[in-house]
Formats: structure tokens, C-alpha cells, sequence
């Protein structure tokens, strides 16, 4: 089993961008899922992107006045945001998410957890840790958004395999192995080289975080929660600070 951050760097980070489609059509779902969450243009207000990966929800944010704190524990992924930054206000860390509190110096207006990165985390108890850091640091009237995949309900038989993306040249296909508290994701990837095609597996855990859990969670850190339909099948949450 590998963890996270080297599941990324040895398997997933080199085909993520074509996984989801390729980059300007996720920006652009990005788009419309910041457009959802915060309609209005900022004026320089600051934003941190929790597990921004290569950007899909940091270029939007930036494009509509944020200064964007871009973290993740993937340089490969942030070299593809650092490569598309231009004349955009983002700052690209890496680091683990649960620092973050390190690379801002005052209370913000908007934290992200987008694209199932919550469920990454190790342990519930972590997740605790990040609702706390995030109430903390969030001014009265903040928000903290978050989409996740709701694997608390298993998925069964053959839809434990998942098709994920394919063309001429590359197959990806997921499988989910349930245990009590996480899934395990076995990420299997065929590449065409020449008249062969090569495998390629690498696994890693996620957790199984139910929605009326996270819910109950962020009320207990202060937040009034809306729960909404996400992108792909995922789970948005919408979390105001209110004390
Ligand atoms: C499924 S991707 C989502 C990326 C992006 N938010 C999106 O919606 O496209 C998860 C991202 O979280 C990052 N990540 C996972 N665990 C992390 C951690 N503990 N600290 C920082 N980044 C992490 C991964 O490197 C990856 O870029």
C-alpha cells in the first residue's frame, strides 16, 4: 500500500490532467462550480485551495478577484497550476494540507476542499483536526466548501470496478475494496506501448466519510451547513462560519 502523496507521485499525477478530461474543460467545470458556491467577484479577498492539484477551482477563484493560496502535497500537479498562473494572483505551496495555517498571516474569507481531496485524509480524527484549523481561520461570515464522494454506502458487485476514462492510447479503471472505516483504490492503468499494452497498479486509502457526519462535525466547529448535489456524483458542502 502506498500512501497518498506517492500514489500521486509515481502513478496518478502524470495522467491526472487527462484523467479529467484534459485541462480547460475542468477549469472550466471549475468555473461553474465556483460560479454556485460564490456568484459575486471578489476584490482581493483571500482564498485557500485545499488540495488544488493542478488548479481547476484556483484559476476560477483568481480570475474573479481572489488571491488564491494554492496547497498540495504534489509538486507535479502544481508545476501544471504554476504553468498556467500568467498574471493570476495564486500562490503555489507544497505541503501538507493540515499546515496551512503556516502560509497565511491573517483571517480569510473562503476555504476549499474540492474534488474528493477531503476523503484523502488518513483518519476521521484528521478531518476533526481540519474543521478546526479551518473555523480558526476563517473571519465570522467565512465560508468553507467542500465536495467529496460519499463511499459511507458500498457500492456492490460489478460496480465495485469503475471505468474511469480511456482512449486509442490509455485505459483507466478504479476498483474499490470496502473496510469498516476506509476504501482501499486501486487505480489500474493500461498504456499502449507499440503493439503491447502495459499495466500499471498502484493502491491507496480513502476515507469512508458519510455526509451526516461531516455535517454534524462542522456544526460542532460553529459552521451552519448546507448539503447540495456536486459535480460527478459527488457531495458538496456548503459551511457558513457563524460565530
Ligand atoms: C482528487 S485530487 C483533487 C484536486 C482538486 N482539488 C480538484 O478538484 O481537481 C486530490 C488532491 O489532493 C492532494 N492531496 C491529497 N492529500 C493531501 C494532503 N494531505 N495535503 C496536501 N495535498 C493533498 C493530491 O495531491 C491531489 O492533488
Amino acid at each position: 500500500m502506498t500512501t497518498v502523496a506517492e500514489h500521486y507521485e509515481n502513478h496518478l499525477a502524470s495522467v491526472y490532467v487527462w484523467m479529467v478530461g484534459g485541462f480547460d474543460a475542468a477549469t472550466s467545470r471549475g468555473e461553474s462550480e465556483i460560479n454556485a458556491v460564490c456568484p459575486n467577484p471578489s476584490n482581493g479577498l483571500t482564498a485557500v485551495d485545499l488540495g488544488a492539484g493542478f488548479g481547476m477551482h484556483s484559476i476560477p477563484l483568481a480570475r474573479r478577484g481572489y488571491s488564491v493560496v494554492a496547497i498540495d502535497s504534489s509538486s507535479k500537479l502544481l508545476e501544471v497550476l504554476q504553468d498556467h498562473i500568467a498574471s493570476l494572483s495564486i500562490q503555489t505551496v507544497e505541503d501538507d494540507l493540515l499546515n496551512f495555517q503556516k502560509h497565511l498571516n491573517a483571517k480569510v474569507q473562503l476555504i476549499l476542499c474540492m474534488g474528493d481531496t477531503l476523503t484523502h485524509l488518513s483518519e476521521h480524527q484528521s478531518v476533526e483536526q481540519l474543521f478546526s484549523l479551518v473555523a480558526e481561520s476563517l473571519s465570522i461570515g467565512g465560508m468553507f466548501v467542500i465536495t467529496f464522494r460519499d463511499y459511507a454506502s458500498p457500492l456492490v458487485g460489478d460496480s465495485h470496478f469503475i471505468p474511469v476514462r480511456s482512449d486509442n492510447d490509455r485505459i483507466l479503471t478504479c476498483f474499490l475494496e470496502y473496510s469498516p472505516d476506509y476504501v482501499t483504490v486501486h487505480d489500474v492503468l493500461h498504456e499502449r506501448n507499440g503493439s503491447i499494452w502495459q499495466l500499471r497498479v498502484s493502491s491507496y486509502r480513502k476515507l469512508r466519510l458519510s455526509p451526516e457526519w461531516v455535517s454534524t462535525t462542522l456544526q460542532a466547529n460553529g459552521f451552519t451547513v448546507r448539503i447540495e448535489p456536486g459535480l460527478a456524483g459527488m457531495v458538496r458542502v456548503v459551511a457558513d462560519k457563524r460565530r
